[in-house]
């Protein structure tokens, strides 16, 4: 674990640009709550973080590698954006029941803390996921993401962790063209899913 993290800080030291946001976080952004509580589970330098905060959520951002949460806070302050910001091995004791408008995940895939994270969020609030799939042969351009199948989802998982929710999208292999409006081949899988809200 320590290893891997190391690696990630090294990488992290090492980009010169700041990211810009998950380009399906901003296309399904109406999906998800106005404001509220978000999580962003292992945010890496959390361009997505920044980019929630800026819509007006109030932003927790967890990472385990200390080059990127600095980085990342370091970043809000030049912004003039609020966040807070969290330094710490994710596991499922690191959930609190039922806190969270917004859980967002992306890129990131540790099954262990799936049902925390659903358990996660308030009665209404809304899971964003999107990883990378284990079928990577539908996709033209070059694969990225990890190696490990382990790291990587199988067919429908996504749908399967999100049983007790109410999916609202689902794209598995496939994401759209905005500029075609015809939808495409990638190695990612997305859900977006509210937890009922008996209300
Ligand atoms: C592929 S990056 C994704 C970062 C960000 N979500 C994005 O899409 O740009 C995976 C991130 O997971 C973090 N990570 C890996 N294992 C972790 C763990 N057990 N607890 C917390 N963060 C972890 C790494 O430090 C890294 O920033």
């Amino acid at each position: 674990m320590k290893e891997k993290i190391q690696r990630w800080d090294t990488t992290y030291e090492a980009v010169l640009d700041y990211p810009v946001p998950n380009n399906d976080l901003i296309r399904y952004r109406d999906l998800l709550p106005k404001h509220g509580l978000a999580l962003d589970v292992a945010c890496g330098l959390g361009a997505d973080a920044l980019y929630l905060a800026d819509q007006g959520f109030d932003v927790s951002a967890w990472d385990a590698s200390i080059v990127a949460i600095t980085r990342l806070q370091k970043e809000a302050e030049a912004r003039a954006l609020s966040l807070t910001t969290n330094c710490l091995e994710i596991t499922p004791e690191a959930f609190t029941k039922a806190r969270f408008d917004l859980v967002y995940v992306h890129r990131y895939l540790d099954r262990d803390i799936i049902p925390a994270i659903i358990q996660s969020l308030k009665p209404g609030g809304v899971l964003f996921y999107q990883t990378f799939i284990q079928n990577t042969t539908i996709e033209n351009q070059t694969t990225t993401g990890p190696t490990s199948k382990a790291y990587r989802l199988a067919p429908n998982e996504l749908l399967s962790h999100c049983q007790a929710l109410d999916v609202k999208l689902f794209l598995d292999g496939f994401t759209l063209n905005i500029k075609t409006g015809r939808l495409e081949p990638r190695a990612q899988s997305l859900v977006v899913a509210a937890k009922p809200d008996p209300l």
